[in-house]
């Protein structure tokens, strides 16, 4: 049962849908909705909802705004790395890709808000227009004056900006200060929450009862040290498909029982994590086109040059070192095919799974993939750095040596695969393993 959601101006079958997908964030969704108003009266200037990672926030949000039919742009601030990414999709969200096309090169703000209020003179909003933005928390990083403007962007039009972040407001305020936005917390799932969720996607094998107790099983046993509902998602996903007919209890606990104890060493530790499975779950479904893999839409997508260094990376983690030079230096002479491969180096490098290795050995092999496609030195280690950001890549410490960081790849081979395609990089033929 759901509760109802209600607010006049809105169609009341809409309001139903949302409500049916926004289970045990009715109060939140409600409030959002008295917020934001009917559709065409202004909304608060800017609203800035914090919880934790999968408290169901860009959830809440996305069922929102398409449910309702409401104009909107949602922006991760992971993938617009300049503030001129986010301008350009602003404008081309609400007003179409002439008026993005009018930016000039490397836009300022003043250009953008110039170019903004010109397009709403030509197509005033005739209902509140939303801007989302995800991630918010990497906005501390941008251009000073990026996130005032943004909070008070209403003044232009009809507009409301809504700030998705995982840090609460008072770590995130500008001590310039600046215009507050409305602040709504998304507390955590409780443990009947979560079970009220995920007994939503049953299984048709199953009867719901079943599935339920199941999901009561599973809860029972990963509740105390996981509460993340993509985790969870992931666990119950992946253990259920290997059980067999429900009326056989016995069998049916002998087969997930070891899947259990498998995924509780592991909840933490995965090669990949649930978040890259999810995008890697969206891949595959997009894998029709010519790009297999990676679309310019998935939320996985990385800047160009992150790519390399991602490929780059994993090579130095599952390539030996002493294979650099017979992959990657143009003229390296004879080395005997003999002496290159090692006969009693029988061990495959993937199944030890992925090496440290030092910032020099990276960069050489990337500057070294990336050839003739001049790299840009000064951004490699802001990117390096997102890439640990997104745990693609893991800096492991060394006590003894602060001054000289290692890292660790931290993706799987179908994924470093799907990343090399959309840039043309053909990945086996430089992994030691596969020759
Ligand atoms: N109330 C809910 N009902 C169904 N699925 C949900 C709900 N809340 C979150 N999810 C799902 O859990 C995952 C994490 O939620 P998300 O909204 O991305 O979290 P956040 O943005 O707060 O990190 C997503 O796959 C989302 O679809
Ligand atoms: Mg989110």
């Amino acid at each position: 049962m759901t509760s109802l959601l209600e607010q006049p101006g809105y169609d009341e079958e809409k309001l139903q849908m949302v409500a049916e997908q926004l289970l045990c964030r009715e109060d939140q969704a409600g409030l959002l909705l008295s917020l934001m108003g009917q559709p065409q009266q202004y909304c608060y200037p800017s609203i800035f909802i914090y919880g934790h990672q999968a408290s169901g926030k860009s959830h809440v949000m996305h069922v929102m705004l398409k449910e309702l039919e409401l104009p909107h742009a949602i922006i991760s601030c992971v993938e617009c790395v300049s503030s001129s990414l986010l301008f350009e999709l602003v404008l081309f969200s609400f007003f179409g890709s002439e008026a993005s096309s009018l930016l000039p090169r490397s836009p300022s703000l003043s250009d953008f808000v110039r170019i903004y209020r010109q397009q709403c003179l030509q197509a005033p909003a005739t209902q509140t227009r939303y801007i989302v933005m995800e991630k918010a928390e990497l906005l501390r990083d941008a251009d000073a004056n990026l996130l005032p403007a943004l909070l008070r962007l209403q003044e232009l039009d009809n507009v409301s900006v809504i700030l998705l972040s995982e840090i609460s407001w008072d770590k995130f305020r500008p001590n310039t200060g600046c215009f507050e936005p409305l602040l709504l917390h998304f507390p955590d799932y409780s443990k009947g929450d979560l079970h009220q969720i995920l007994s939503q996607d049953s299984h048709p094998k199953y009867s719901d009862d079943f599935y339920s107790s199941y999901i009561n099983i599973l809860l029972g046993v990963f509740y105390t040290v996981c509460r993340d509902l993509r985790e969870l998602r992931h666990l119950v996903r992946h253990t259920h498909t290997h059980t067999v007919k429900e009326t056989d209890t016995h069998k049916l606990w002998r087969n997930i029982e070891p899947h259990l104890k498998k995924a509780m060493q592991t909840v933490y530790l995965r090669e990949v994590s649930s978040v890259q499975w999810e995008q890697m779950q969206q891949m595959e479904e997009k894998e029709a086109g010519a790009l297999r893999g990676l679309s310019a839409h998935t939320h996985v997508e990385l800047p160009y040059y992150s790519k390399f260094l991602l490929v780059a990376a994993y090579l130095a983690s599952y390539n030996p070192a002493r294979t650099d030079r017979r992959f990657f230096l143009k003229h390296h002479g004879k080395i005997k095919k003999t002496n290159f491969l090692k006969k009693n180096e029988k061990t495959s490098n993937h199944l030890l799974g992925p090496k440290p290795f030092p910032l020099d050995r990276l960069l050489a092999i990337f500057y070294s993939v990336v050839d003739s496609r001049v790299a840009p030195t000064a951004s490699i280690f802001s990117q390096i750095s997102s890439l640990v950001t997104l745990q693609l890549l893991t800096q492991v410490s060394h006590d003894d040596q602060l001054d000289a960081p290692k890292y660790k790849c931290a993706v799987s081979l179908d994924f470093i695969c799907a990343i090399s395609r959309t840039v043309n990089f053909e990945i086996v033929k430089y992994l030691y393993d596969f020759l």
